[in-house]
C-alpha cells in the first residue's frame, strides 16, 4: 500500500490518499517488461547478425595462422639446414658486425685458428690476421662497405702463433636483423707448399738440364784442347832432352810446358765437369780418404781455420775413384778456406746414409737406396740464393780477375754426377755453408790404394801399332817411343790398321789406338784384330773418351786407357806398365 498526504495551505487539515502499490506499479511494469524484452530479442538478432557477419573474417584469420606457422616451420627448416651446413663445412666462417667483433664462428673456425668457439665470439678479427697482412683486414671491410665482395690471399695466425695460409671470401649480409660482415677462410697451407714443393723440382730438373748442356760443350772443347796440347808439352818435353842443360833456350821451352800444364789442368777440369773423364772405379772407404788427406787438408785451410773431423766409424764402402775424391775434398776446402778469411771452423763428416722414397721425391734427380754422406760445413761469408742457384756453374766464381776460375764446384759437381751421386748446397749469407755429398754403397771388401811412387822410363823393343787420325798425335808417338827403342807402325784409321793386321808378318806386341776415328772406332778395330793375334794388348787415348759412349765412362775390366794429352813421358810409362804385366 502507498500513502500521500498534502497539508492545505490557510487550512487545519489535509488531504491524504491511500492506494494499492500493486495496481500503481503495474503499467510500468508492463512498460518495463515490453522494453527488455525488445532489447533482449534486438541483441540476440544483433549477435547473430554480427556472427555472421564476421563469419569469413575468422576463416581468413585461421588461414593467416595456419600460413604462418607452415612458413615459421619452413624457416626453422631452412635454419636447420644452413646450421649444418655452417658447422659442417671445411672453410672457417666467421660472421662480425661492421666493427670487425666476432658474432658468430663454425666449428673450423675454432679447429683453423685453435680458439674454442667462446673464445672466438667476442674477439676482434684482426687477432686471427697475421701482424705483417692488417691492412688486409682494413680492405676486407673497405670493400666489403663499398661493393660487398672480397677475395685475397693472406696470411692468418693460429693461436700458438703459427702462421695459416689464407684464402679469404666475404661478403656483406643481415644477421638477426641487422647488416654483418662474412668472412669465409680456407687453409690453402697445404695447397701452397705443394705449389712451392713443384716449382723448386721444377727449377732443379731446369738447373740439371742446363749444367747438362754446359757440359757437352764443355766436353767439346776440351776434347781438341787436349789433342792440341799433347804437341805443346810433347814436343817441349822432347826439346828439354834434347838441349844441353845451360842451352838459354831451354828456359823459354820450360815457359811453354808450363803454360801448356797449367792449360792440362784446366781442361781436365773441364772434362770432370762434362763427365767425360774415365773413372778407375773401385770400393773404396770415405774415412780412410778422408783420414789421408786429412794432413794436408790442415795445410791448405791454414792456421786461422780450425779443421775438425766427425767421422762416424766405420762407413760402409763407396764405389769411387779414390783420386777423384780427392779432388772433390781439395775443391771444397779451399773453397771453405777462401770463404773464412778471417778464420772460422771447418767440419768434415761422413756418416752412412738411407735415402727413402720422401727424399727422392724432394730432391730432383735423387733416387732411394744405400749411401754414404759426405758433408763440408763452414762458418764462413755463406752465400745469397742468387749465388748458390750459379755455383756449379762452370766459370762462375764470386772471386776477383786471377783470383778463381770458377771451376772447382763444376768439376766437384761433375764427379758427384759422374758418380751417380747426389750434391746439395745449404747456405745462409753471413752464417756459413754445407755442402752434402751422397755416394752409392758399394757391396764388399775395400781395395785399399798403396803408395805411388815416381818410376822411371824404361826403353822396349816390342812392335806398337799407332791408330789416331791425327797425324800430329802419330808423329808424337813416333818420336817418342822410336828413340827408346821402339818399332813403330802407323795407321791413320780403323781399315788401314786392319790391313797392316794382315800383312805384317811378324809380332805385333801392343795396339795404341785413338778411340773416336772416322769409320771404324777404337774399340770396334780392337776387338776385329784380336781375332787373328789374339795376344795383342790394347791402350786406348783418347782426348775427349766419349767412347764413354760403349763403356759408360768405365773402363771395361782387362783395358788400359791413356787420357790426352800425351806426354812422352806417361806414355812410355804406361806402355811399359801393360807390356810388363805379362
Ligand atoms: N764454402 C763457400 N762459402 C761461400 N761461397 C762459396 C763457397 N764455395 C763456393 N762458393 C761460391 O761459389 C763460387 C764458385 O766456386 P768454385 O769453386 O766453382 O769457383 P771459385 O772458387 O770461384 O774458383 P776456382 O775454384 O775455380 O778457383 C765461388 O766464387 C764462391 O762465390
Ligand atoms: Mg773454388
Amino acid at each position: 500500500m502507498i500513502t500521500a498526504y498534502c497539508p492545505v495551505k490557510g487550512a487545519q487539515w489535509g488531504i491524504a490518499v491511500k492506494m494499492d502499490a500493486e495496481e500503481l506499479y503495474s503499467p510500468v511494469n508492463r512498460q518495463i517488461i515490453l522494453i527488455s524484452s525488445i532489447i533482449i530479442v534486438l541483441i540476440l538478432f544483433g549477435t547473430f547478425g554480427i556472427v555472421l557477419l564476421l563469419r569469413p573474417l575468422t576463416g581468413a584469420l585461421q588461414k593467416e595462422l595456419a600460413e604462418r606457422e607452415q612458413a615459421e616451420d619452413a624457416l626453422r627448416k631452412s635454419e636447420t639446414q644452413y646450421r649444418g651446413i655452417f658447422n659442417s663445412a671445411s672453410d672457417a666462417f666467421l660472421i662480425m658486425n661492421l666493427r670487425g667483433k666476432i658474432v658468430e664462428a663454425n666449428p673450423q673456425a675454432s679447429k683453423m685458428y685453435g680458439y674454442s668457439h667462446e673464445e672466438l665470439i667476442g674477439l676482434h678479427a684482426g687477432k686471427l690476421i697475421h701482424p705483417d697482412y692488417q691492412h688486409i683486414f682494413e680492405q676486407f671491410k673497405e670493400d666489403l662497405q663499398t661493393s660487398g665482395e672480397f677475395y685475397a690471399e693472406s696470411i692468418n695466425i693460429h693461436k700458438d702463433g703459427s702462421p695459416i695460409d689464407v684464402e679469404i671470401r666475404g661478403t656483406v649480409f643481415d644477421f638477426k636483423g641487422k647488416k654483418h660482415l662474412l668472412a669465409i677462410s680456407r687453409d690453402i697451407t697445404g695447397r701452397n707448399q705443394a705449389e712451392e714443393e713443384k716449382r723448386r723440382l721444377q727449377h732443379q730438373l731446369l738447373q740439371s738440364r742446363k749444367m747438362e748442356s754446359v757440359g757437352r760443350l764443355a766436353g767439346g772443347i776440351s776434347h781438341d784442347f787436349n789433342n792440341l796440347l799433347s804437341a805443346i808439352i810433347g814436343y817441349s818435353e822432347m826439346a828439354m832432352e834434347e838441349l844441353p842443360h845451360n842451352h838459354p833456350v831451354r828456359e823459354k821451352i820450360k815457359i811453354i810446358s808450363e803454360a801448356g800444364e797449367k792449360a792440362t789442368a784446366l781442361t781436365r777440369q773441364l772434362l770432370a765437369f762434362s763427365r767425360k773423364q774415365v773413372l778407375e772405379l773401385k770400393a773404396v772407404n770415405l774415412n780412410t780418404i778422408v783420414r789421408n788427406m786429412d794432413r794436408m787438408l790442415s795445410v791448405v785451410v791454414g792456421e786461422d781455420v780450425l779443421l775438425e773431423l766427425h767421422i762416424k766409424s766405420p762407413v760402409r764402402n763407396v764405389i769411387a775413384d779414390p783420386g777423384q775424391i780427392d779432388q772433390i775434398l781439395m775443391n771444397l776446402v779451399v773453397n771453405a778456406r777462401d770463404a773464412m778469411p778471417c778464420g772460422g771452423s771447418l767440419i768434415i763428416e761422413t756418416a752412412d746414409a738411407d735415402l727413402d722414397e720422401e727424399y727422392a721425391k724432394s730432391h730432383e734427380g735423387a733416387r732411394p737406396g744405400s749411401y754414404v754422406m759426405l758433408s763440408l760445413t763452414d762458418t764462413g761469408e755463406g752465400m745469397s740464393r742468387e749465388v748458390q742457384e750459379r755455383i756449379f756453374e762452370p766459370f762462375f766464381t764470386t772471386k776477383g780477375l786471377g783470383k778463381g776460375t770458377g771451376l772447382g764446384l763444376a768439376t766437384v759437381y761433375g764427379i758427384v754426377k759422374q758418380h751417380n751421386g747426389y750434391i746439395w748446397v745449404y747456405s745462409e749469407p753471413g752464417k756459413g755453408t754445407m755442402f752434402k755429398i751422397y755416394l752409392p754403397v758399394a757391396g764388399g771388401e775395400v781395395e785399399e790404394a798403396g803408395e805411388k811412387e815416381c818410376p822411371v822410363v824404361v826403353r822396349g823393343t816390342e812392335t806398337v801399332l799407332v791408330v789416331d787420325d791425327e797425324p800430329t798425335i802419330r808423329k808424337l808417338i813416333a818420336d817418342t817411343l822410336q828413340p827408346l827403342g821402339y818399332r813403330l807402325l802407323e795407321a791413320s784409321c780403323g781399315g788401314e790398321a786392319l790391313q797392316t793386321g794382315d800383312t805384317f808378318e811378324g809380332k805385333i806386341d801392343l795396339l795404341l789406338t785413338d778411340v773416336i776415328m772416322p769409320g771404324m772406332n777404337g774399340h770396334e778395330l780392337a776387338d776385329a784384330l784380336k781375332i787373328k793375334r789374339p795376344e795383342i794388348d790394347v791402350i786406348f787415348m783418347s782426348g775427349y773418351p766419349d767412347d764413354v759412349i760403349t763403356y759408360h765412362g768405365v773402363l771395361k775390366r782387362g783395358e788400359t786407357f791413356i787420357q790426352k794429352p800425351l806426354t812422352p813421358r806417361r806414355l812410355a810409362l804406361k806402355i811399359r806398365e801393360v807390356l810388363d804385366r805379362k
